[in-house]
């Protein structure tokens, strides 16, 4: 099965491509800058292009089975606008091939119907909007893309702080002011659920949170 990951490049990108390789996976990974991913693999195609590229876009999901992004906001103003409209290209390639499996994280400061909101969660979404407001703007913005997307997508919503520590696979997934979640997110288990979701519907057209 082939897979085509955005943001493979970032610290959670990387372990993404490492556990999807372990698996047996063709991977193909888009980046701005190949240098970044330090790691080769006969399983690992590696395409170096922007998000504004609609054409190398399409060429790089093409053949694949699933799109997963591990695109992040950095809170760089010029940089978390390019991930926003550079989301429009990468749902505009999935609709026209018909791709349909797509996994994307997100975060909290996204709303899910399913939430139930209280002051603790506005005071958290509000820290972020004034802290780093285009980082806020850019999950906003492409969520809500995902979710206008003919896809069956799953948005991962990071609730926590994410860490270095290894892989247990053990996570709470839930929604906000129904289920309890830790205070922090491995990357490692953040990557293993989000490759357990290519095969699984359990999640499709839906955004959990999760924590360890
Ligand atoms: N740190 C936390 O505790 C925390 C908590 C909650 C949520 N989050 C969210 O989780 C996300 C993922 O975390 P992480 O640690 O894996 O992030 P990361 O290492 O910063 O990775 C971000 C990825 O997005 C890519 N990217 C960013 N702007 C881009 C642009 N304009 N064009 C193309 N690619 C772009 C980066 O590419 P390059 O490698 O080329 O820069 C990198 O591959 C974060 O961005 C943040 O929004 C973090």
């Amino acid at each position: 099965m082939q897979i085509t990951i955005f943001g493979a490049s970032g610290k959670t990108g990387r372990l993404v491509v490492q556990q999807a390789l372990r698996r047996g996976y063709q991977f193909v990974a888009y980046v701005r800058d190949a240098t970044k991913l330090s790691f080769t693999d006969a399983n690992l195609k590696v395409v170096q292009g922007q998000l504004d590229e609609l054409d190398k876009i399409k060429q790089a999901v093409t053949g694949s089975q699933a799109v997963l992004s591990a695109l992040g906001p950095t809170g760089k103003k010029e940089s978390d606008q390019q991930i926003s409209s550079g989301m429009a290209n990468i749902v505009n390639a999935l609709d026209a091939l018909e791709i349909k499996r797509f996994i994307v994280l997100s975060t909290t400061s996204s709303q899910d119907p399913h939430d139930i909101d209280s002051m603790k969660f506005k005071l958290r979404r509000g820290m972020i909007r004034i802290g780093r407001p285009s980082a806020y703007e850019a999950i906003v913005k492409y969520t809500a893309l995902v979710r206008q997307s003919k896809s069956d997508w799953t948005l991962l919503r990071i609730a926590s702080l994410l860490t270095n520590a290894s892989l247990t696979k053990n996570v709470q997934v839930g929604y906000l002011g129904r289920d309890k979640f830790k205070a922090k997110l491995s990357r490692a288990n953040l990557a293993w659920f989000m490759l357990e979701q290519i095969d699984s519907t359990e999640f499709i057209c839906q955004a959990p949170a999760i924590s360890d």
